[in-house]
C-alpha cells in the first residue's frame, strides 16, 4: 500500500512511493534521504544539472523586476533572447512558448498559414513513424507514437506519416497538399534512433526541389544535447522552421519557434498566449545560453559523450546486446530482449536513474555537465543491474 497520499492527482503515470525533494547536478534526494544519479535529468530537460546556480540567479533575480507584464507589452529579456537565438540559429525571427508541444503547434500553424499563402491551400505535413512532438491534439496527430492513432478519436486531419531516415518514402507522399515535413534530427522518444549520415540535408534538398517547408523538432536534441549546438547544424543544413524546449529553460518551461523570414506570415490574433515570452522565463533561458556558447561547453559535452558510449559499448559488447546508438550526450542501448523494464528498476534500486523508452531500449540523457566520474559510476551500477536481471531471467 502506498504511503504517499497522491488520491487527488490525476493518473497519468505510475511514480514509485517516494517524493523527490531536491537535486543538485546529477544528483536527486527522496523524502528518505536517499540519493540517486541522475541520467534522466527530467527527460533531458536540466541541460546544466538539477537547480543549476544560473538557473536560480536568472529566476531570483528577475523575480525580483518582473515577472509577467503580459504578452502584449515587449520586455528586455524576451527581446535579446529572440535576437541571439536569430544569431545562433541564422533564423529571422522567434515566437516563445512554455512547452515543446506548443512550440510544434505554433510550428504546424505557421506551416498551414504559409500554404493558404503561398501552396493553394496545401495543409499537409509530412512526419515520421515513430516520431515524437508532443502531447496536445494537434501533436498526436502529427506524432508516429505506436497505439496513439485511435486513443483520442477524432485525429486532427493533416499528418502523414513516413518512415524516418528513408528519404524515397518522403518523396514519395509529396504531393499538391504538401505544406512542409517535419522531423526530429534523432529520434529522441523513439530510443534516440540515429538517422544514416545526410538524412536532413537530402531533405533540404528534397523540400527546396518540392517547393514545401522544412521543419526540425529539436525540443529534445538542441541546446548543446548532441554535441553541437542545433543537432542539425553537423549538416550544415538550414531549416525554415525550427522548434527547441526542454535544455532551453534547463528546467524552466520555456520553447521556441523560429522561422526564416519567408515562412514569418502570421497576421496580428493568429498566435499568442498568457505566458508567451514572460521575462522569468526568457531570462532564464538568456543565461542557460551564457553557459552553453562559453568556451569549451560543446567540446566536454562531445569528450564526456565519448565515455558514456565507450561505457555503453564494453557493457553490450560483453552481454552481447544488439545496438549502442547516439551522439553527444543522447545515448541508447538497444538489449535485444524486452527486459529494459526491469533493468531501469533495479538501476533505480541501486541509486541509478535511467530511462526505458522501448520494452527493450535504455535511454540515457544526463546533465550537460555529467563529469567521467560520475560516467564511470553509472556504468558500474548499470553493469550491476544488468547482470542481476539477466541472472534472473
Ligand atoms: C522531439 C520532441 N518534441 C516535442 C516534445 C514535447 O515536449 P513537451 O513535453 O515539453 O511538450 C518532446 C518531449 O519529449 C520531444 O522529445
Amino acid at each position: 500500500m502506498n504511503t504517499i497520499d497522491d488520491n487527488h492527482l490525476m493518473k497519468v503515470t505510475p511514480r514509485p512511493d517516494l517524493v523527490m525533494v531536491r537535486g543538485c547536478g546529477s544528483h536527486l534526494w527522496d523524502n528518505n534521504g536517499r540519493q540517486y544519479l541522475d541520467f534522466v535529468q527530467g527527460w533531458a530537460v536540466n541541460a546544466l544539472g538539477h537547480s543549476s546556480p544560473e538557473v536560480r540567479d536568472a529566476i531570483a533575480g528577475q523575480a525580483e523586476l518582473l515577472v509577467t507584464p503580459s504578452p502584449a507589452f515587449h520586455n528586455a529579456p524576451q527581446l535579446k533572447l529572440a535576437a541571439r537565438l536569430s544569431e545562433l540559429t541564422g533564423l529571422d525571427q522567434a515566437h516563445f512558448s512554455s512547452t515543446g508541444a506548443e512550440a510544434n503547434e505554433v510550428a504546424a500553424k505557421l506551416a498551414r498559414k504559409w500554404g493558404q499563402l503561398h501552396r493553394n491551400g496545401a495543409y499537409e505535413i509530412i512526419t515520421t513513424h515513430d516520431s515524437f512532438h508532443g502531447r496536445t491534439l494537434a501533436m498526436m496527430a502529427a506524432s508516429g507514437k505506436p497505439g496513439w492513432d485511435n486513443l483520442f478519436p477524432p485525429m486532427l486531419a493533416g499528418f502523414r506519416k513516413v518512415r524516418f531516415g528513408d528519404v524515397s518514402s518522403v518523396a514519395k507522399a509529396i504531393s499538391a497538399q504538401t505544406v512542409a515535413i517535419m522531423v526530429e534530427p534523432i529520434q529522441g522518444e523513439a530510443g534516440v534512433v540515429v538517422p544514416p549520415p545526410g538524412y536532413l540535408s537530402a531533405l533540404r534538398q528534397l523540400a527546396d526541389d518540392s517547393g514545401v517547408l522544412i521543419i526540425f523538432d529539436e525540443i529534445q536534441t538542441g541546446i548543446a544535447r548532441t554535441g553541437t549546438l542545433f543537432a542539425h547544424q553537423a549538416e550544415r543544413v538550414l531549416p525554415d522552421i525550427l522548434t527547441l524546449g526542454k535544455g532551453l529553460g534547463a528546467g524552466f518551461p520555456i520553447s521556441a519557434t523560429l522561422a526564416k523570414s519567408t515562412a514569418c506570415c502570421f497576421d496580428y490574433g493568429d498566435q499568442g498566449g498568457t505566458f508567451n515570452g514572460n521575462p522569468l522565463a526568457t531570462s532564464v533561458a538568456n543565461s542557460v545560453l551564457d553557459v552553453v556558447c562559453s568556451a569549451d561547453f560543446l567540446a566536454n559535452v562531445t569528450c564526456v559523450g565519448q565515455r558514456l558510449e565507450q561505457g555503453l559499448t564494453e557493457i553490450a559488447v560483453r552481454m552481447n546486446f544488439k545496438q549502442v546508438r547516439g551522439k553527444g550526450l543522447l545515448w541508447a542501448v538497444d538489449l535485444g530482449s524486452e527486459v529494459a523494464f526491469a533493468v531501469r528498476d533495479a538501476c533505480f534500486q541501486h541509486g541509478l536513474i535511467v530511462n526505458a523508452a522501448r520494452p527493450a531500449i535504455l535511454r540515457f540523457m544526463p546533465s550537460l555537465r555529467v563529469t567521467t566520474a560520475e560516467v564511470d559510476e553509472a556504468m558500474d551500477i548499470l553493469d550491476a543491474s544488468l547482470s542481476s536481471v539477466l541472472a534472473a531471467a
